[in-house]
């Protein structure tokens, strides 16, 4: 294990492999991470084939080797789906090659290609024979990529192939987990902050049986909390959806707008940051029946009546805390999303267009536009909902006097 199942959980890994002698260390990082619970996707460069088996990553990682840009199964671009989906990109053993192919932006193999095609995080770890690794070629190389908010893991000294020893042998294993892990949750940069995230939607009761609920399935949120949470948070989540495997956080489950309510304004109080990332329902029906109503009745005429504006009573208290709103739209998104921030006195909104095709409800990608009180907005690309969470936490660092809006920027 990589000693951190915390970090890795539900991450989509892009393990790149080129061809150098070290090739074979990075089946056991494929393992590692695989055991801490990461979704590993391996590609292999044609030079890696020499020196390592594509079954033996196959077999071992979370999805079977890729080692072509052209292929006739599954997708027919498989870079750009690669590079769109993956939380972090991480290339071990990086050759001069490949290192110089990425700074040049060369994308002449599936690696190459997916390495353009990501807006995730790349962490190299290179190795080669030390006169290379000392060459100005490839120390420039580095330099440019490093410039452009690309992850080093220096190699170390040490015995390398043919004999010769020297600098140049590919970082340990715990090195390199360690610096991808660090790039994942930002070395820290939220620790101690005390978060409180909604997500989930609400269902508003009916009679026993029937509800008024919406199609949210809490990933949003608990994208959020767990990104908070792996970033040093304390993270209380207030959710309608419990999800497995969410160590390390303190999780509220509810149920209807009203409990999502009690809840939240209970712990507003003793928090930093609020989130809501909950669809929570605007109305709900006046009376609630005791039993079941019956059908043969004929269809009831349902009162609604409105809800608390959970989000509106915050921005109304706070006491500065940062507050962060999400607004679920289908037109207008910018302008309405705009409106909802000032009118609940919001610090940041996250406007989605929840019609858009793999963004919104349900799926897990999203794309957002993000609005702040300076009136500025930023359009973000279709992301992971893990990367848009890195994204909002990124906004919140700032807002809080930790982060630098250029830092946030190169991490990307
Ligand atoms: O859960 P998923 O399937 O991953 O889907 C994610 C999502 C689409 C639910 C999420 O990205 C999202 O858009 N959440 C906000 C949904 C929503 O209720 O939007 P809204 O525009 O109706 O509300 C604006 C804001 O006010 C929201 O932050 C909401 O939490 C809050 N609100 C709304 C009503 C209410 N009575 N009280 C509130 O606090």
């Amino acid at each position: 294990m990589s000693g951190q199942p915390e970090v890795w959980r539900g991450r989509r890994v892009v393990l790149g492999v080129s061809g150098g002698i070290a090739a074979y260390k990075a089946i056991e990082l494929c393992r590692r991470l695989v055991d801490d619970g990461a979704h590993v996707i391996p590609v292999l460069t044609e030079d890696a084939l020499r020196f390592v088996g594509e079954l033996t990553f196959s077999a071992l990682a979370s999805e079977r080797a890729r080692t072509s840009l052209f292929t006739t199964e599954g997708t027919p671009i498989p870079h750009t789906h690669l590079g769109q989906t993956a939380d972090v990109v991480l290339i071990a053993p990086a050759t001069a090659r490949i290192i110089a192919k990425y700074a040049a932006g060369i994308s002449d193999d599936l690696l190459s290609a997916t390495l353009l095609a990501t807006r995730a995080p790349v962490v190299l770890a290179p190795a080669m024979h030390t006169e290379m690794w000392e060459h100005p070629a490839v120390q420039e190389n580095l330099a440019t990529l490093r410039r452009r908010g690309v992850h080093i893991v220096d190699p170390e000294s040490g015995r390398l192939a043919g004999g010769d020893v020297g600098e140049g042998r590919l970082a340990a294993p715990e090195r390199i987990l360690d610096a991808a892990a660090g790039v994942l949750t930002r070395n820290g940069d939220l620790a101690g902050v005390r978060v409180l995230v909604s997500a989930g939607g609400t269902r508003e009761a009916i009679d026993p049986v029937r509800f008024i609920g919406n199609r949210s399935s809490g990933k949003m949120g608990h994208a959020v909390a767990r990104q908070a949470a792996a970033r040093g948070a304390r993270v209380t989540l207030v959710t309608t959806a419990v999800p497995a495997d969410i160590d390390g956080i303190d999780v509220v489950p509810v149920v209807s707008a009203q409990d999502m309510h009690d809840a939240i304004l209970g712990r507003f109080d003793a928090c930093d940051v609020v989130v809501m990332a909950a669809a929570v329902a605007d109305f709900r029906p006046k009376a609630v029946a005791d039993s079941k109503i019956k059908k043969s009745e004929g269809p009831p005429d349902i009162i609604l009546e409105p809800t608390p504006d959970i989000l509106g009573e915050l921005g109304a208290a706070k006491q500065g805390q940062v507050l962060v709103g999400f607004a679920a739209e289908t037109e207008n998104v910018e302008a309405n999303g705009g409106e909802k921030r000032v009118r609940k006195n919001l610090d940041l909104l996250v406007a989605n267009d929840v019609s858009a095709p793999n963004a919104g409800f349900e799926v897990d990608t999203n794309q957002a536009i993000l609005l702040d009180s300076s009136g500025a907005s930023e359009h973000t690309p279709l992301l992971t909902k893990v990367a848009l969470a890195d994204v909002i936490l990124d906004r919140v660092t700032v807002l809080i006097g930790r982060g630098s809006a250029h830092q946030d920027q190169e991490q990307r």
